[in-house]
Parts: structure tokens; sequence; C-alpha cells
């Protein structure tokens, strides 16, 4: 059975069992050979970088992609959005340093995600104990080194945390090495945190920021000035 868990501008996301599907919709507004193309690129640019990204932080396992049907398949991940958990979590400074990190290693290989706002990130609990009942329930015959390599994409599991932050949406990511677009990439997730969790934004900001040690950080925070600088002037000329 297939449920609508989503429905956005661009795709509508159906769950069926442990897979998530994204099926990118048509737009009768624009012109049927176009719209036809920009879903494809944009189905087949959301399974590279996540492809990508896989091998660096925790996202979704990408399970398949079809140009064809404009759809791609995910692992459905069991956890809290934080857009709607967030504020309400005791371990929300931990939970932002760790987005931090996974920026960090996003932006250090390249990768902007696009659209970094807490709708886009879901948090597993208790993932560790979760993934050694896995490991148990593995048939005896794998070898500890083909376990450990399954269980690889849990990178940022630490002693220290319990949990781990999924970074989901690459719809709206793509590569590239400018300072610019990583600070725009902060900005926006400043923004979220500023309007969405304004209770305590200030101080989940300097967690993420505690955590993002980009090999760039200096340059790509100097740059943050300048874009909330136009900001500011464009919200003064209006
Ligand atoms: N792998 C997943 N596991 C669980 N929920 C997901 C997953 N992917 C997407 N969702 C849910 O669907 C929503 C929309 O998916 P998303 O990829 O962000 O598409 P959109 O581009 O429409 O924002 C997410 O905010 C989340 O609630
Ligand atoms: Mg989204």
């Amino acid at each position: 059975m297939e449920k609508i868990i989503a429905h956005a501008a661009e795709a509508i996301i159906l769950r069926e069992g442990g897979k998530i599907i994204k099926r990118r919709i048509k737009k009768s507004y624009r012109i049927p050979e176009l719209d036809e193309k920009l879903r494809k690129l944009r189905t087949r640019s959301e399974s590279k970088l996540l492809e990508k990204a896989s091998k660096l932080i925790s996202v979704p396992k990408l399970i398949k992609s079809d140009e064809k049907s404009k759809e791609i398949e995910l692992e459905f991940l069991d956890g809290k959005k934080l857009s709607e958990n967030l504020d309400n979590l005791k371990d929300k400074f931990e939970i932002m340093e760790q987005v931090g990190e996974e920026t960090a290693k996003l932006h250090d290989n390249n990768i902007i995600h696009g659209d970094l706002t807490t709708s886009n990130m879901i948090l597993v609990e208790n993932k560790s104990i979760k993934d050694s009942q896995k490991i148990n329930n593995k048939p005896a015959a794998k070898t500890n080194k083909s376990i450990k390599q399954s269980t690889g994409n849990s990178k940022l599991i630490t002693d220290k945390n319990n949990f781990q932050v999924y970074i989901i949406d690459f719809g709206l990511g793509y590569i590239s090495s400018r300072i610019e677009d990583k600070a725009v990439d902060i900005h926006l997730l400043k923004q979220a945190l500023e309007a969405k969790h304004f209770q305590n934004w200030e101080k989940l900001f300097s967690s993420f920021l505690k955590g993002y040690n980009s090999k760039d950080k200096t340059k790509i925070l100097e740059q943050l000035k300048k874009v909330e600088a136009r900001g500011r002037y464009r919200k003064n000329a209006h």
C-alpha cells in the first residue's frame, strides 16, 4: 500500500513500507518538452548528489532512480523531522553541532545543499543500538570486515551521542567550490533557525558553527557577513 506523506510544488512523496518514493510531477505551466527535460535532469541530479553525499555523511540510502518515471526510491527514515521537534529536544545544541559537522563535510567536497532548513533534517535516535541489533541479525557467515563495511554509513555516531541527524532532499543541490555558494547555504540555515526556532536560534546557530569546521571556515563566515549585508540592503530598499 502506498501512502502519500507529502505533496510539494515539485514532487509527491509516497511511503511504501520501508521505502520512500519521490516522484517529480508534471507542471502544466511549462512547455511539455521542457517540463519533461527538467524533471529528468532534477531526478538525475538528486540521485547523483545523494550517492556522493552518502560517502561523506548520513543520508537515506538510494534504492533506485528512474529517469523515465521521474522517481527516486529511498530508504524510509524512521525518525523525527527537526523542523517539528528541535525546540523540544534536550540534545538540541549537540544536534545542531552535528548538523554543522555534516555541512562542513558536504562543503569541503563542494556539495551545496541548496535548501538547508530543518525541514530537510531527520533525527534518528538510539541509532547505535538499532545498528548493533542489525549486526546481530546478520547471517553468521558474514565476516567482521563485511559487517563493518555494511554499517559504514553511520560515520558520525560517537560514544558521546546516541543519535544521528540525516540530511535529506538534495533536490536543489549542486556542485560548486565557490565560497559565496557555501555562505549562502549557511545563510539559509541561519534564516530558518531565526524564523522557526526563534526561542533559541542564536545558541542553535552557534552550536552549528561549533561543528562547522570547514577548511575554509574563516573565508566562508566572512562571506556570510557580506551575504547578510546584501539582505539588509534589499530589505531597506523596499
Ligand atoms: N527518506 C525519508 N524518510 C522519511 N521521510 C522522508 C524521507 N524523504 C522525505 N521524507 C519526508 O517527505 C518530506 C518531503 O521530502 P523532500 O525530499 O524534502 O521533498 P521536497 O523537495 O518536496 O521538500 C520531508 O520533509 C520528510 O517529511
Ligand atoms: Mg524538502
